[in-house]
């Protein structure tokens, strides 16, 4: 894989990302629609949330979407990433994640996340990277599905403010 390189999403990305995205199990599994992976994406400009893709010898193989102070109203939730199937293993969840954490120390000390119960691959890289599981909850998005609460602690805590 030529060098990864991760920047601002622009609407122009929605479609190319929305299209491969709902080709992707997890999402499958959730029912996404390219108009609702579309309507969440321009919901998210509208926001002024932070939406990364990735580039590397194609445009938009990858991308994160994080709500800032969605974690508590005081910390960053990473709320969706991916990477294309094809793409997948070869570090592009890696950079998109760096990016990610490093929009997240802009206003905070933390990156939290939820992983699906069965979505364990997913569960073995966030491991990797330094999540720790911290919770769960049970039927959140779907009903026979566990959303598992991941974090990180980017810095240690100083004080607490
Ligand atoms: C989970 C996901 C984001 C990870 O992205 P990725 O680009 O595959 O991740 P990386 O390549 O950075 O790391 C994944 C694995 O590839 C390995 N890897 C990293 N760089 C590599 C390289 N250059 N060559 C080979 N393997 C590599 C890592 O060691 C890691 O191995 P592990 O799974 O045994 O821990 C991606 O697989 C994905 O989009 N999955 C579907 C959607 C999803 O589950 N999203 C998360 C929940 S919202």
């Amino acid at each position: 894989m030529d060098v990864i390189r991760v920047r601002p999403m622009t609407p122009d990305d929605i479609p190319a990302v929305a299209t491969w995205m709902v080709q992707t199990p997890l999402w499958q599994r959730y029912q996404l629609t390219v108009e609702r992976a579309s309507k969440n994406f321009e919901g998210a400009f509208q926001r002024h949330e932070v939406l990364l893709v990735a580039d590397a010898e194609a445009d938009n193989i990858g991308f994160a979407l994080c709500v800032p102070q969605g974690g508590f109203g005081r910390s960053m939730y990473l709320r969706l990433i991916g990477v294309q199937k094809e793409r997948a293993r070869a570090g592009v969840g890696a950079a998109l994640l760096r990016s990610a954490e490093d929009a997240a120390l802009k206003i905070s000390r933390e990156l939290f996340l939820l992983v699906s119960d069965f979505n364990t691959d997913a569960q073995r890289f966030y491991q990797r990277q330094g999540y720790t599981q911290i919770g769960a909850i049970p039927g959140y998005v779907l009903p026979d599905v566990t959303e598992l609460l991941y974090w990180k602690q980017l810095q240690h805590s100083k004080a607490i403010t």
